[in-house]
């Protein structure tokens, strides 16, 4: 169900979100994080058949959770390995005084993806294989592990039951089992809905 607009101090939009980021990931945001716009089509596609239990798999600063949160009202949960990044999601959703949404420290290899009904998968593991372009230091990255994240994610996915929906943004999509159908895409191809047969 949509939600009745809530007048918050901080009104929600790009510019007010990113001065809410410390100076390095104000530069990342763009690349890193998803735009605003996006993750309302995103949150739209997941929950438009009733209210879910989102989880995002790698939610960085929170951006797509809290989009989502402020869209409708399913609950939005995040898992985020770097521990200052789920800091400042936490604060920005405490700034935005959301209810429906979290983000939780951890790896995703920790999660159980039978506890929600919805994904949300914005290339968080392809970082492993870029040396130039990381968000920062905090974590340890390398070919292995993307193997690793990858292949836990495609298993994860094919154990949820038939009707899941998932929202991709970018990346090669090599996670996602061919149990997952792609229903819609946006006209240039960076956002598409898949649903579990
Ligand atoms: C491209 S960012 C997307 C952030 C967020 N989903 C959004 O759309 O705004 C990917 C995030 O996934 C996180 N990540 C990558 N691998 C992870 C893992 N194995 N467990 C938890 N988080 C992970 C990274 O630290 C990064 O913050």
């Amino acid at each position: 169900m949509l939600k009745s607009p809530v007048k918050h101090k901080v009104e929600f939009n790009e510019e007010n979100f990113k001065a809410l980021l410390p100076g390095y990931l104000k530069k990342a945001s763009k690349q890193f994080f998803t735009p605003i716009s996006i993750g309302q089509i995103a949150a739209q596609w997941l929950t438009e058949d009733k209210n879910k239990s989102v989880l995002d798999i790698g939610a960085g600063v929170g951006k797509f959770c809290i989009t989502g949160a402020k869209y409708n009202n399913s609950f939005y949960f995040g898992i985020e390995y770097r521990k200052s990044l789920v800091t400042i999601a936490n604060n920005i959703i405490s700034t935005y005084e959301l209810t429906n949404t979290t983000v939780l420290h951890g790896n995703i290899v920790e999660i159980d993806f039978m506890n929600f009904d919805a994904f949300y998968l914005f290339n968080p593991f392809y970082e492993n294989l870029s040396f130039d372009n990381r968000l920062n230091n905090e974590v340890e990255l390398n070919g292995s592990r993307y193997g690793y994240y990858l292949k836990h994610t495609e298993n994860q996915l094919d154990k949820t039951k038939s009707g899941t929906r998932l929202v991709t943004y970018h990346g090669n999509n090599f996670e996602i089992p061919e149990s997952f159908k792609r229903i819609k895409q946006t006209e240039d191809g960076s956002l598409k809905l898949w649903i579990k047969q």
